[in-house]
């Protein structure tokens, strides 16, 4: 696996490999690795892709200080992680190669309301530098397949507004949510989990498989507010449970409204944010 620090030199290696009729396909993360991460690699691989992948932890998408300075950095053990995936090039450059000083790559997209609800309220600007750094990256890589994971659905949401709106010349892979044996999503932020939060992180998982039973016959309504009481009660502090239509993102009403219905969550287990999402109907 070859690893760029540089656009530059990176950018002469993709043109010769396009050059050579390869298909790219690449995988944007913030490191702190893990399987759900990987699935991404091997899924571009399956495809035929040459797998690019980048790790840059994104000052911009992080509304918190705190959480930015917390985030997990381990790029020896991310290294081989990819190997091991047979990853093909990582690209992780320091922060002035994506921003260069002095030029202001701001993306100002509206995405209407796709940015507004759940991480969006909770998350102020969040949105708006995830948007921003993923529309570089793809300026800097220009893949012909983009993989991203179904984990952060309303994310894919965005970048699926945001290459529609900007007419991108991408495919957006979408791939499913990679999970530890016990239901929990896999994300870099499990590892600052106590282990007794550790041990209650499942219960967003039932949650929402208890939610996708009990929509057939209660209101989204009763549905969302019975699925924050259990996640508070096994010990989470939930800070939304929505049940919404999986391609507007707007609230659901009752199971008849949509075909494609997505239960969303984000709980903080102690000091450690998580999101988590099931599509409840459909797709
Ligand atoms: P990060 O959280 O590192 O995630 C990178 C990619 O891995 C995203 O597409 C995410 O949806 C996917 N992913 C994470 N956990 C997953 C899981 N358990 N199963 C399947 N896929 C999973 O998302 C970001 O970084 C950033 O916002 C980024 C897009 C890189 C922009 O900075």
């Amino acid at each position: 696996m070859l690893i760029f620090k540089e656009v530059a030199t990176l950018q002469t290696w993709l043109d010769a490999a396009r050059g050579k009729g390869r298909i790219i396909g690449f995988a944007p993360t913030m490191g702190a690795l893990h399987d759900g991460h990987l699935e991404l690699i091997r899924m571009a691989k399956r495809d035929g892709c040459l797998a690019v992948a980048s790790i840059f932890v994104n000052p911009t998408q992080f509304n918190d200080p705190k959480d930015l300075e917390k985030y997990p950095r381990l790029p020896e053990k991310d290294t081989a992680l990819l190997i091991s995936a047979d990853c093909d090039a990582l690209f992780m450059p320091p922060v002035a190669e994506v921003y260069p000083p002095g030029v202001d790559l701001t993306l100002d997209l509206d995405f209407g309301h796709l940015d507004k609800v759940m991480e969006g309220e909770f998350r102020p600007g969040h949105f708006k530098g995830m948007a921003t750094v993923v529309h570089r990256l793809l300026d800097i890589v220009k893949p012909h397949r983009l993989y991203m994971g179904q984990k952060d659905f309303q994310q894919l949401s965005i970048v699926r507004d945001m290459i529609r709106q900007l007419r991108l010349p991408v495919q957006l892979v979408m791939c499913p949510t990679v999970r530890e044996p016990d239901g929990l999503a896999m994300s870099s932020r499990n590892m600052r989990l106590t282990p007794a939060l550790r041990a209650v992180a499942p219960v967003i998982y039932q949650t929402m498989q208890w939610a996708q039973a009990a929509l057939r016959q209660q209101s989204a309504s009763e549905v969302q507010h019975e699925a924050m009481r259990r996640l508070a009660a096994a010990g989470l502090k939930p800070e939304y449970f929505d049940v919404v239509d999986g391609v507007s993102l707007l609230p659901v009403r009752q199971w008849s409204d949509s075909d494609f219905i997505v239960a969303c969550v984000a709980a903080f287990a102690g000091d450690v944010r998580l999101i988590d999402n099931l599509v409840l109907k459909g797709q």
